[in-house]
């Protein structure tokens, strides 16, 4: 029987290592980690992370081909395959500081591989990491091998947070990187044939190591630059009474381009976006390509001028200032039906609102007050490390509230400002909301999913990204 382990309990190492259960009765899948309140969690009715689709599967399996274990050493030492999904930060102290990837937690992980195996490994890397990786993790293994043969291999992950079940039931593609030998070419197909199980030939594509890990900080980029295109574009359509929605629309009819990914919105978040593309950028200028990691810069430098841009609407409409004034947010997490807060605009918007001494009222359906608190209080790139290495949860701020409602948080409020694009929003009653709130009341949509028309008939002032501007908004700048 095939044994594989996974280190790393993360967003992407559960519920990959779930999937890969359900769809392989035969093979024993360990998940470990070193966070112990995380794997309890794992093996509680309560995850400890809200993917739709994932309580089922890891139901379905656990005691059966699934364990959760924070016994590394026994589970790595017992595997054929071995996978590594620790987290990778962004350095923030020393060489490459705001852009490389500190891979302290990868090489802490296969330090230990080389510790405790007995038998041959296939060590496979699922963490996004710098190209190259795979060659120093080699290094580090072969040189504290003992006789035994590791093969390493990338398998980066594309599954999307918020649909990952569906991502990995049906993966546009797997790719699998590895080594041009005889013993690389036999670990692919190891690893192939795991997930010929339910994926279709034609859709896992093999390449060489370097091919791999540069593919998936490609496919992050290209994504993020085509949401940074559109935002660009939604500051222009304010300026020109051109609508944003309906220019992606044409846009995207044309089937060299296609409609995905062309939503305006306040900014990307997410865990993957800027840091493989700061990531990238640090390759790049190490490489000698400074034009090329200049190409790459633009693209977060376009997705931080929008948050800022953001915050400058809100504050200029509200006569300039929101000092002491109740301001809602709804939605803190990076996207809807995730629960992940990592690199949410939301905290760039909060911390900039803040800044000019609002009070605020957030609501988010599926993130905790403690976990605002911690991010509203973390430094830049803090959020990237194992849970028990994070700074301890400070004194909550006293300009912050966390409810557990939208009414609560929008009642005698000023203004609204939508920034997940949570379904629930669509639907409030905001006839109810607005003759609880102080006059004249603001909505300020950071993700096009309000009725703008409706909202104004009802009395509120309205901003929609990209939108034409309400008369109210017309000619006050807010230009970064
Ligand atoms: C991304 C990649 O999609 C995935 O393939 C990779 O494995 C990990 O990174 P994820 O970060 O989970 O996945 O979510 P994604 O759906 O890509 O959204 C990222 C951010 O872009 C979110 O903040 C989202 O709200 C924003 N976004 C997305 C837009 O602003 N507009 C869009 O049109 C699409
Ligand atoms: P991702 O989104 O890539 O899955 P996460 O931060 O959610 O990233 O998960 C990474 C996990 O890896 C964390 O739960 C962390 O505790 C774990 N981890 C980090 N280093 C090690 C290690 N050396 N051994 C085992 N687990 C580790």
């Amino acid at each position: 029987m095939v044994k594989i382990c996974c280190i790393g309990a993360g967003y992407v190492g559960g519920p990959t290592m779930a999937v890969i259960a359900l769809k392989c009765p035969e093979i024993q899948v360990a998940v470990v980690d070193i966070s112990v309140p995380r794997i309890s969690a794992w093996n509680s009715d309560t995850l400890p992370i809200y993917e739709p689709g994932l309580d089922e599967v890891v139901k379905k399996c656990r005691e059966k081909n699934l364990l959760f274990s924070s016994d590394v050493e026994k589970y790595v030492s017992e595997a054929d395959i071995v996978f590594v999904s620790v987290n990778t930060p962004t350095k923030t102290q020393g060489l490459g500081a705001g852009k490389a990837a500190d891979l302290t937690y990868w090489e802490s992980a296969a330090r230990m591989i080389a510790d405790v195996s007995k038998s041959n490994k296939i060590v496979v890397e699922k963490s996004t990491v710098p190209v190259k990786t795979a060659e120093a993790i080699e290094k580090i293994l072969t040189h504290n091998s003992k006789g035994i043969n590791f093969q390493i291999l990338s398998n980066p992950e594309f599954l999307a947070e918020g649909t990952a079940i569906q991502d990995l039931f049906e993966p546009d593609r797997v790719l699998i990187g590895g080594r041009e030998t005889p013993e690389g070419q036999k670990a692919i197909k190891a690893l192939r044939d795991v997930y010929a199980h339910w994926v279709p030939m034609d859709r896992i594509i093999c390449t060489n190591l370097w091919s791999a890990e540069l593919s998936k900080l490609a496919a992050n980029a290209f994504l993020a630059q085509r949401i940074s295109s559109v935002n660009a574009m939604s500051a222009l359509c304010e300026a020109t009474g051109a609508d944003v929605s309906q220019v992606s629309h044409a846009v995207g009819k044309d089937t060299r381009i296609g409609p995905k990914f062309l939503n305006a919105s306040v900014g990307f978040g997410g865990s993957c976006f800027q840091k493989d593309i700061l990531n990238l950028v640090y390759i790049c200028e190490c490489n000698g390509l400074p034009e090329v990691a200049n190409y790459w810069k633009q693209v977060i430098k376009v997705n931080d001028y929008q948050k800022t841009r953001f915050v400058n609407r809100i504050v200029s409409s509200m006569f300039n200032t929101v000092s002491g004034k109740k301001i809602a947010i709804l939605g803190f997490a990076f996207k809807k039906d995730t629960g992940d807060t990592r690199e949410t605009p939301a905290i760039d918007v909060c911390k900039g609102l803040l800044g000019d001494k609002a009070m605020l009222s957030i609501y988010d359906p599926q993130v905790s007050e403690e976990q605002i608190q911690r991010d509203l209080s973390m430094n830049k790139f803090d959020w990237d490390h194992p849970v028990h290495l994070q700074p301890t949860s400070p004194s909550s701020m006293k300009q912050v509230s966390v409810v557990w409602d939208a009414y609560a948080a929008t009642k005698d409020a000023h203004g609204i400002c939508i920034l997940t694009e949570w379904d629930e929003f669509k639907t409030l009653d905001y006839q109810k909301i607005y003759d609880n709130m102080q006059k004249p009341a603001f909505v300020f949509d950071g993700r096009n999913i309000v009725d703008v028309a409706k909202l104004r008939e009802i009395g509120f002032i309205v901003y929609s990204i990209g939108k034409p501007l309400d008369e109210w908004l017309k000619d006050m700048p807010a230009v970064a």
